[in-house]
């Protein structure tokens, strides 16, 4: 339908669909994805042989200019982003003033979303060369941000960053690092997490991405349009699902209660968190890479005893017909929070550590939004279901 013929704004040609479910927002060349077949793939790639085999930064330069960089452009990119590390004093002292117990996640967003005000060359959003400046620091500062919005919590000094360390170190040691000891993560640690990293870079139109590409579409700068995708990613209904598995399995507390929890699930008393996804009707491909990751991370860590708690859960879940008749199969966040854990990370820094990473698919996108001539400012029709043309009644008359 030409919606210029609609005859009114929201007019019965309107397509009704809360949640954009049938409705393509823009087009993209970034990540393409087969939920039926469990597939997922940036810019071509199999995102399981770019686990393999890549690191964070080579994804993100991937996602950024579509192609894999050679061994000389990755090392300039590296370089790059490594000596935008630092952050401005003042977005320290802004991420200090919070309140002791506020969310990582709010003090992430306003660290990003006041970068404008420190690179006013990010509103030449028209300027190739400052569009990928901007990006270059964000992808440089997150990590050190998000950093310094744990050691806020917790009431340690912020660590600053080691030129020596590469992107997964270096964030680990801003992390951990005390006054007494110099951290160095373990390798087997530090892959995981690149790992992790690499699996959450993107994934096409996912809310904060929609969040960040809506923002974008009025001509918003980077870091306002990220600070938004940020704030998407912090919904429950988002970010916070590996939280909830952690949750539930701890109800569980043991192998033996799995059984009792699957009936009850049966019966539509609980959720099996962390299974199910809206485009996966198969195995979540994320899902088969990160089960692998923590056995690499346990070897280090111990094993998280919630473990076998969820191999049981999957045993029994993917064997059921219940499971099996809805398509439902574990999805990135059954396994990831146990990582997370056994890493000592506190249940708030989950969001934290998946939005990190997804800067790099949050850039890639925004990019892609500017640089799309036929993109529009997005502005969806309505259903209105109100009053109309009512005569207004003076307050002395109401009542
Ligand atoms: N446990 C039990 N039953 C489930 C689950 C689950 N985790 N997920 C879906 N179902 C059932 C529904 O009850 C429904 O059954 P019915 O047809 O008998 O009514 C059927 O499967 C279809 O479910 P919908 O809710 O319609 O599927 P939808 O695509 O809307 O939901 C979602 C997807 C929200 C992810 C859902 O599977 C869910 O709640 N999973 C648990 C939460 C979770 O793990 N979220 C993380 C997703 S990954 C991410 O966001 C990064």
């Amino acid at each position: 339908t030409d919606l210029k013929q609609v005859p009114t704004q929201s007019g019965p040609l309107a397509t009704y669909d809360p949640g954009f479910m049938n409705t393509a927002s823009c087009r993209s060349a970034i990540t393409y994805i087969d939920g039926d077949a469990g597939i997922l793939e940036y810019r071509g790639y199999p995102v399981d042989q770019l686990a393999a085999g890549a690191s964070h930064l080579e994804v993100a330069y991937l996602l950024l200019y579509g192609e894999l960089p050679t061994p000389d452009q990755l090392a300039s990119w590296e370089k790059q982003i490594n000596t935008h590390r630092l952050v401005h004093e003042n977005v320290r002292e802004l991420i200090d003033a919070f309140r002791y117990d506020a969310h990582p996640m709010a003090k992430l967003m306003a660290g990003v979303a006041s970068m404008q005000t420190f690179y006013p060359s990010s509103r030449r959003i028209d300027d190739p060369e400052a569009r990928e400046m901007n990006i270059i620091r964000l992808l440089g500062k997150i990590p050190t941000m998000a950093a310094w919005a744990y050691r806020h919590s917790i009431g340690r000094h912020f660590v600053y960053p080691n030129d020596e360390l590469g992107y997964v170190d270096n964030f680990l040691a801003m992390l951990f690092q005390s006054q007494q000891r110099v951290y160095r993560a373990d390798p087997r640690v530090s892959r995981a997490l690149e790992v992790l990293f690499i699996l959450h870079a993107d994934h096409e139109q996912n809310c904060s991405t929609n969040a960040v590409r809506s923002v974008a579409s009025a001509g918003n700068d980077l870091f306002t349009s990220v600070g938004a995708g940020i704030g998407a990613l912090f919904g429950p209904l988002h970010g916070g699902a590996n939280e909830a598995v952690l949750g539930m399995l701890r109800e569980i507390g043991t192998i033996d209660r799995v059984p009792d929890f699957i009936a009850g699930v049966k019966e539509g008393r609980a959720r099996l968190m962390g299974f199910g996804h809206r485009v996966y009707k198969n195995y979540d491909p994320r899902a088969k890479i990160i089960k692998r990751s923590c056995d690499d991370v346990f070897e280090v860590t111990g094993v998280n005893p919630l473990l076998s708690i969820a191999l049981e859960l999957e045993k029994i879940a993917l064997e059921d017909e219940y499971f099996v008749s809805r398509r439902l199969y574990p999805n990135v966040d059954f396994y990831s929070g146990l990582i997370y854990e056994a890493l000592r990370f506190p249940p708030e820094m989950f969001t934290v550590l998946f939005a990190v990473p997804r800067t790099a698919g949050w850039c890639a996108q925004w990019l892609e939004n500017m640089t799309d001539p036929d993109q529009k400012i997005m502005r969806p029709k309505q259903i209105y279901t109100g009053y109309r043309e009512r005569t207004f009644v003076p307050q002395d008359q109401r009542g």
